[in-house]
């Protein structure tokens, strides 16, 4: 059987999965869990330990059509500075929560778009945040990046308040891919941005792109590619293109004849891969890619790889903070989302100023699941001695995931002990084989292409 045969055979071109940016995925948070168990969860967290800051920033002056990320269209700036009034009141109620003295080892602004924000708006924001806790000496600040809206000042304010990396959106230069997702971005446009960010003392620079968009193709992706590696990214984060438009109603603008199929799909994302480790990038997980000398590459090589809610990253907190309408908080004992639209959420920031509307609590079953889909998104492993050490009394459930893994999936893996690795071919395949293991506690469907 040749490789593609085998991809197909296990589903790769017709499989809607997760992408397991959390177990479980958001869409199984519940009702139940909501501004109590946020509040509770913030008074436990561990005093002594870093926590990392998310912080949603749900605008844009356009709405691309491609888009799935939660996000309003505004015209005028006032229902910004109304949100980062909203947020400082979020934090604020926080700090009444959570223990004295806590320090923050990342902070990341992402969207929507955060550089919508006039200066004095940003540092009206960052003040807030930096009043509430001490950075970390190893302190990250990372934040999402349009291009087409970035003010110079904007940007070099952001430096000066210690941003030390930017995720610039690029998606596509093919003017015939932009015009068909909604979105113009000059190359001239983004490279002025960087030069801007660099001249400024910029230390890392991420670069977001999609694969499986409308009329791309492998000649214009490769064009993509040239122009993306001329600009010098120490990370690139390369996605497949989610096509969901009963979840994110703009994407109707997206003809489905316009875009590529499965295997053209595939195409493109191996050809990326191709390009990227030939030029001396290291591919980390499913999607992304960075140079050896980047933080993530050494965290994968390490084997300190983690999933949250932007994809990989080698942040280490067992707390993650989210402020502002949608965000998720991650905690030791689960997870809670804000309340989703920009409205509810100021309603119950006002009301309680916690403003969780649904999460999920982690059964013991639930960590260990957990953390065998981590295992396998991020180091393509099973390894049944290590779980067992870290979850002695999940025996049972450890043993029979090993079992399902090895009838239904161990010829694609290589196991010269009792740990299991998934060989490189059969990595695409990694969100199949982490929705059979998750097949235990039982997850439906609605998501989006495993390639
Ligand atoms: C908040 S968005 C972009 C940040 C910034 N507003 C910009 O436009 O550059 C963050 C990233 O999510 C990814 N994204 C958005 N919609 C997506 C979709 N439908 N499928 C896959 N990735 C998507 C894109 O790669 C995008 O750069
Ligand atoms: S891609 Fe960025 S600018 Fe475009 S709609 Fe999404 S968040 Fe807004």
């Amino acid at each position: 059987m040749t490789g593609i045969d085998l991809l197909r055979r296990h589903g790769l071109f017709d499989a809607k999965v997760p992408r397991y940016t959390s177990y479980p995925p958001a869409n199984h948070f519940d009702r139940d869990v909501g501004a109590q168990f946020q509040q509770q969860w913030m008074a436990d967290v561990p005093a002594d330990q870093p926590v990392s800051v998310y912080i949603h920033i749900p605008f844009c002056r356009r709405l691309c059509w491609f888009c799935a990320c939660r996000t309003q269209g505004t015209t005028t700036i006032r229902p910004v500075e109304a949100y980062v009034d909203y947020l400082r009141d979020e934090i604020a109620a926080a700090c009444r929560n959570l223990p004295q003295g806590l320090t923050m080892g990342r902070l990341h602004l992402g969207g929507g778009t955060p550089t919508i924000l006039p200066p004095a708006v940003m540092t009206r924001l960052l003040d807030a945040v930096e009043g509430a806790f001490d950075r970390t000496h190893d302190f990250e600040f990372s934040v999402e990046i349009d291009p087409t809206e970035a003010a110079p000042d904007l940007l070099r304010l952001l430096i000066a308040r210690g941003m030390n990396r930017a995720s610039i959106g690029v998606q596509d230069f093919a003017p015939v891919v932009q015009a068909a997702i909604g979105r113009p971005q000059s190359l001239a446009q983004t490279q002025t941005v960087i030069d801007i960010l660099r001249d400024a003392g910029l230390p890392s620079l991420n670069i977001d792109l999609l694969y499986g968009l409308p009329h791309q193709t492998s000649d214009s992706f490769g064009r993509t590619l040239d122009h993306v590696l001329a600009l010098s990214p120490d990370r690139l984060a390369i996605y497949g293109y989610a096509h969901v438009p009963w979840m994110s109603k703009r994407q109707v603008l997206i003809k489905d004849a316009d875009l590529p199929d499965a295997m053209a799909r595939f195409g493109l994302a191996m050809q990326a891969q191709d390009v990227l480790t030939g030029r001396g990038y290291r591919a980390i997980g499913i999607d992304h890619f960075a140079r050896p000398t980047d933080t993530l590459a050494k965290a994968d090589a390490a084997g300190l790889l983690r999933r949250n809610f932007q994809g990989y990253t080698d942040d280490q907190s067992a707390t993650l903070l989210g402020f502002g309408a949608s965000a998720i908080s991650a905690f030791g004992q689960g997870f809670v989302q804000n309340a989703v639209a920009t409205s509810a959420w100021q309603v119950r920031v006002t009301r309680d100023g916690m403003s969780g509307q649904k999460g999920y609590v982690l059964r013991p079953q639930d960590q260990v699941v957990a953390q065998i889909i981590a295992d396998l998104m991020c180091r393509f492993t099973f390894d049944p001695d290590a779980l067992a050490r870290r979850f002695p009394d999940q025996a049972r459930l450890i043993a029979t995931a090993g079992s399902m893994l090895r009838d239904r999936f161990g010829p694609l893996f290589d196991a010269p002990g009792n740990a299991m690795t998934l060989q490189g071919d059969a990595r695409p395949l990694v969100r199949i084989i982490a929705q059979h293991v998750d097949g235990f506690v039982g997850v439906s469907g609605g998501y989006s292409a495993a390639i």
